[in-house]
């Protein structure tokens, strides 16, 4: 088979690790990948005054799929220019409007909650809604300073991301949870609404639910068991599937994908969580997230066989008590029982 190529933006922090990692596993499982790695990040910046090349997207253009580890360092960049700088316009110039985190427990590890028993598949839009970047200051400084953030809502944003819900619902067990705050925001949410019922008429065979925001936080955590496929905005999407990880035992277990359904251009796949710089360079960043991103990656090219020979290597080692207590076990003592679980 003709490899399919891959570019790898390490990042920042614990970016690095565990990309590294995941592609000694994605390496090991037989799959034919080839990559070529960018040094664009929070470095990247302070010695060149941009996060990636002005031709950064066009270079990116020619490849099969984007891996990438997290972008951020605080201290040295602010956050809104480095994730502005970097990974905020992949996503949006690749139109990668479906963001795909799954949250279920892997084997042996065990969450904060009574259950065990949820799976559910978050599916956040991606490329607008409170991530517009319209919006402005004025008379700043001042007493009478006023910032605006803007949100946009359009019929092609909206209509995409919710049918890409129904599709992975019909696929799933039937059910969608469609997510807003329709009672408070009464323009863009109550249009989500619209949209979701329009929608729903055209999908008789799935179960739809609405729910806002706030009452699907405590779901999650007390009744995840009820959901399977939800959907919500590009903010709410990004704090529910942190809520997500933390159930499923933390941040280190959480993968992404940032999906183009159109395959127009490449999708990128990287953990949920960031850069971690509070625990970067110790060695205990979990690279579990990166491992399950990758088969996800591998999934998404088509080499579904080295995908789900990953997964029942990751979920082996998991099962052997590697890595189920976030913290205890290293990042290079977790990728060697992968490896290990993938050879035998
Ligand atoms: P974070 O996800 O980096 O860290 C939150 C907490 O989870 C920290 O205590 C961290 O140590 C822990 N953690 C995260 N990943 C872990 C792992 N694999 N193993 C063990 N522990 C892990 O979130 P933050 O602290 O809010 O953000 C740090 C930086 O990363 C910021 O610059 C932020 O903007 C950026 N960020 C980037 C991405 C991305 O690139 N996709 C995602 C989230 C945050
Ligand atoms: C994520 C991250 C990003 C987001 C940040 C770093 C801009 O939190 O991928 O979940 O909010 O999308
Ligand atoms: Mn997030």
């Amino acid at each position: 088979d003709t490899p399919h190529r891959i570019a790898l933006i390490p990042g920042d922090g614990i970016g690095t690790p565990v990309t590294e990692a995941a592609l000694q596993v994605v390496a090991a499982s037989g799959a034919a990948v080839e990559t070529v790695t960018f040094p664009w990040s929070c470095d990247h910046y302070l010695t060149t005054g941009a996060m990636m090349p002005e031709d950064g997207i066009a270079t990116l253009r020619g490849f099969d799929a984007i891996f990438l580890g997290a972008v951020g360092w605080p201290a040295r960049v602010p956050d809104s220019v480095s994730l502005h700088g970097l990974l905020l316009p992949i996503r949006k110039a690749f139109v990668q409007y479906a963001n795909i985190r799954p949250h279920r427990l892997l084997p042996g590890v065990e969450g904060p909650l009574k259950t065990r028993d949820f799976d559910i598949l978050c599916i956040r839009e991606n490329t607008e809604g409170e991530y517009s970047g319209a919006g402005g200051r004025v008379h700043v400084g001042t007493p009478d300073e006023v910032a605006v953030e803007t949100s946009v809502f359009t019929r092609t944003g909206v209509e995409r991301i919710l049918r890409f819900g129904f599709e992975q619902a019909r696929a799933r067990r039937g059910q969608l949870a469609s997510v807003t705050k329709s009672n408070a925001q009464r323009h863009s949410m109550v249009f989500w609404d619209e949209v979701t019922e329009e929608l729903a008429a055209q999908y008789p065979d799935v179960q739809v639910t609405r729910y806002h925001i706030d009452a699907m936080c405590a779901r999650m955590v007390m009744a995840p068991e009820t959901l399977d496929v939800v959907v919500a905005s590009n903010l709410f999407g990004d704090i529910l599937t942190d809520l997500g990880a933390a159930i499923q035992g933390g941040l280190g277990f959480a993968a992404s994908a940032n999906i183009d359904p159109t395959r127009q251009g490449p999708s990128m796949f990287e953990p949920v969580h960031g850069s971690a710089p509070d625990i970067a360079d110790q060695g205990i960043a979990n690279p579990m997230a990166a491992i399950w991103s990758a088969a996800m990656m591998l999934d998404h090219l088509g080499q579904t066989e080295a995908g789900a020979r990953i997964m029942t290597a990751l979920e082996a080692t998991t099962a052997q008590g590697i890595g189920t207590r976030q913290g205890r076990d290293g990042t290079e003592a977790i990728t060697q029982a992968v490896l290990a679980n993938l050879q035998g």
